[in-house]
C-alpha cells in the first residue's frame, strides 16, 4: 500500500523531530502531529521557530521548509485519524506512581487511550505503530482495546517501530539512523503493512540497515539497547570510584579500553550519573518484567546499573559538603548545567535535580544557569522532586526560597564557594575561568561532574580543581 498520510499522536520529543524528518523526506506524504496539549501545539505553529517547544540542532530548519506544507501541527485527533492510513503512537510512557508495579513498570495510560481513540474513531482500515517505547507484548495488548472499540468492519494492524534518536542530536540520528527497527505479525497482512512502512523510511534510510522482526523482538529489542547503552556509563562510573582511590585516571582507563574494537569508544564517557527521560524509566520497566516472568537474577543484573548511576549522584554531592568541609549551611553553589545533557532544553530526570536537592537540604545558597532550560523548568523540577519525597508545600516553598535561576553565569561565580559543572555545554569551556574564579570566595572549590575542562589547564589556575575519576 502506498501511503499517503501519516498522523503522529504525540507531540513531543520523538513526535516532533521524527515527523518532521519523515515530511521532509517524504514530500509526498502529508504528516499530522497532534497532542492533547493546546500550548504545545500552539508552539509548534508559532511563527518565531526558537518558540517551537524541542530545541534540537536543525529542527527548526526543517519545521521552516515543511509546516503547514506537507507537515501540520494540531489538536484536532479525530480528523487525523480519519485522514491517516497510519497512525505513530508516541506519547510519553512514563515509571508508574501509583498502584501494581509503582516505581518500576511502565504507565501504558496514555498509549491504552490513544488505542481507544483510534479503534472509536477509525471508520476504515488503520496501521497503528507503536513509536513509544513499551514493555514486551503491548502490542497485544494494544490490539484487543482497538478490536474492542471498534467498528466490526474495520481493520488493524499493529506496528513496533521504536525510536532510538539521542537528544541534542536527534535530527542527525533520523537523517543517518544506524537501524531502523520495525517488528509486525508474521501473517499476510503483517507483513504487508510492515512493507509499507519500509517504503516509507526507504526514502532515505539505505535498505540494508532497516530490520524487520516479529513484534515482541522488536519491543524487546527497544529496551535491551537503553539497558545495554546505560549499563555502559555505569561500568564506567564504578570504574570512576575505585579510580579516585587508585591513582588510575579514568579518561585515561576508558580511552585504553575503547581501543578494543570489542568494546569501542562510545558511551564511555564517566560522568555525574546519566540522566533523561528514558534510560533510567526502561531499565526499571526491564527489571519489572524480569520479575514479572521470574527471573530474579535478570532483575537484579539489570537493577545494579541504576544502583550504580544513584551511587554516582550521591557521592558526587557528599564530595562537595567534604571538600567544603563538612558544612554547606549559607554557602553560595553555582551550578552550571541543568538538562541532562548538553544542546537540549530537555532536564528529565538530570543528575542536576537530584544533586541539586542534596544541597539544598543542606541549606545552601543555590544560583543555577543553564544556556537552553527555561528558569520555570528549573523550579517545577526541583518542587516537583521535594514533592515526590513528601515534602509539605510550606516546606518546599521554604527551600525554594534559596534557589536562584540566572541568565547571567557570572552570578554563579560571584562570591561562590563551589562552582558545579553538571551539563557538558561547549560555552562552559570557553569561560575565563581565571578572571571567574578570582570573584568567588577565597575557600572555594570548582567541582566538574563531566569532566568537561582540561585538568593540566585547570591544574595551572588553581588546586582546587575537582573531576570525576581522575
Ligand atoms: P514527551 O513527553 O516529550 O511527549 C509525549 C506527548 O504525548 C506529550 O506532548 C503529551 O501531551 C502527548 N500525549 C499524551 N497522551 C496523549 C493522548 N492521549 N493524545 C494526544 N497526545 C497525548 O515524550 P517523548 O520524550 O517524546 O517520548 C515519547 C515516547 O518515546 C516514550 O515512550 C519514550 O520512552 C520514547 N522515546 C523517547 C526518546 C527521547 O529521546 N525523548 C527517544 C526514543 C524513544
Ligand atoms: C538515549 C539513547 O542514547 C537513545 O538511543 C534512545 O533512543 C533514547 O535514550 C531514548 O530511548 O529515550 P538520550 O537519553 O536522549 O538517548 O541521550 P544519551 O546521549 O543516551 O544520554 C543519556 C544520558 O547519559 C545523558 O545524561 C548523558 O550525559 C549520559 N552519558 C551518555 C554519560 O554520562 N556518558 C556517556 O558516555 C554517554
Amino acid at each position: 500500500m502506498k501511503v499517503k498520510t501519516i498522523c503522529c499522536i504525540g507531540a513531543g520529543y520523538v513526535g516532533g523531530p521524527t515527523m518532521a524528518v519523515i515530511a521532509l523526506k517524504c514530500p509526498h506524504i502529508n504528516v499530522y502531529v497532534v497532542d492533547i496539549n493546546q500550548t504545545k501545539i500552539d508552539l509548534w505553529n508559532d511563527e518565531n521557530l526558537d518558540n517551537i517547544p524541542v530545541y534540537e540542532p536543525g529542527l527548526k530548519e526543517i519545521v521552516s521548509k515543511t509546516r503547514n506544507k506537507n507537515l501540520f501541527f494540531s489538536t484536532d485527533i479525530n480528523l487525523a485519524i480519519n485522514k491517516s492510513e497510519m497512525i505513530f503512537v508516541a506519547v510519553n510512557t512514563p515509571t508508574k506512581t501509583y498502584g501494581e508495579g509503582k516505581g518500576m513498570a511502565a504507565d501504558l495510560t496514555y498509549v491504552e487511550n490513544c488505542a481507544k481513540t483510534i479503534g472509536q474513531l477509525a471508520t476504515s482500515d488503520k496501521i497503528v505503530i507503536e513509536k513509544s517505547t513499551l514493555p514486551v507484548r503491548t502490542a497485544e495488548k494494544i490490539k484487543e482495546i482497538l478490536k474492542v472499540n471498534s467498528k466490526e468492519d474495520v481493520n488493524f494492524e499493529v506496528l513496533s517501530n521504536p525510536e532510538f534518536l539521542a537528544e541534542g542530536t536527534a535530527i542527525k540520528d533520523l537523517f543517518k539512523s544506524d537501524r531502523v527497527l520495525i517488528g509486525s505479525d508474521q501473517t499476510k497482512s503483517g507483513l504487508l503493512a510492515s512493507q509499507s512502512l519500509v517504503e516509507i523510511y526507504e526514502n532515505w534510510i539505505p535498505k540494508e540497515k532497516i530490520l524487520t522482526t516479529n513484534v515482541w523482538s522488536s519491543e524487546l529489542t527497544k529496551l535491551a539497547s537503553n539497558a545495554m547503552l546505560a549499563q555502559r556509563i555505569s561500568s564506567i562510573n564504578s570504574l570512576s570510584a575505585l579510580c579516585e582511590k587508585t591513582g588510575a585516571d579514568i579518561e585515561e582507563v576508558s580511552n585504553a579500553i575503547g581501543f578494543d574494537k570489542r568494546i569501542g569508544k562510545e558511551f564511555l564517557k564517566s560522568s555525574v550519573g546519566f540522566g533523561g527521560s528514558c534510560f533510567q524509566k526502561d531499565i526499571l520497566n526491564l527489571v519489572y518484567l524480569s520479575r514479572h516472568y521470574g527471573l530474579n537474577e535478570v532483575a537484579d543484573f539489570w537493577h545494579q546499573v541504576i544502583k550504580i548511576n544513584n551511587y554516582q549522584k550521591t557521592r558526587f554531592s557528599k564530595k562537595i559538603i567534604n571538600e567544603l568541609n563538612g558544612t554547606i549551611k549559607s554557602k553560595k553553589i553555582g551550578i552550571l548545567g541543568w538538562a541532562f545533557k548538553k544542546d537540549t532544553n530537555d532536564s528529565r530526570e538530570s543528575a542536576s535535580i537530584y544533586i541539586t536537592k542534596e544541597l539544598i537540604d543542606e541549606e545552601a545558597h543555590i544560583y543555577i544557569y543553564d544556556p537552553k532550560v527555561s528558569k520555570k523548568r528549573v523550579l517545577d523540577d526541583i518542587q516537583m522532586l521535594f514533592k515526590s519525597n513528601n515534602y509539605s508545600q510550606t516546606e518546599t516553598e521554604l527551600k525554594i526560597k534559596n534557589v536562584h535561576v540566572v541568565d547571567d553565569y557570572e552570578l554563579c561565580f560571584d562570591h561562590a564557594s563551589c562552582i558545579s559543572i553538571l551539563t557538558e555545554w561547549d560555552e562552559f569551556k570557553e569561560f575565563n575561568w581565571e578572571r571567574l574564579i578570582k570573584t568567588m570566595e577565597k575557600q572555594y572549590i570548582i567541582m566538574d561532574g563531566r569532566n568537561l575542562l582540561d585538568k593540566n589547564s585547570m591544574n595551572k589556575i588553581t588546586n582546587k580543581y575537582f573531576s570525576i575519576g581522575r
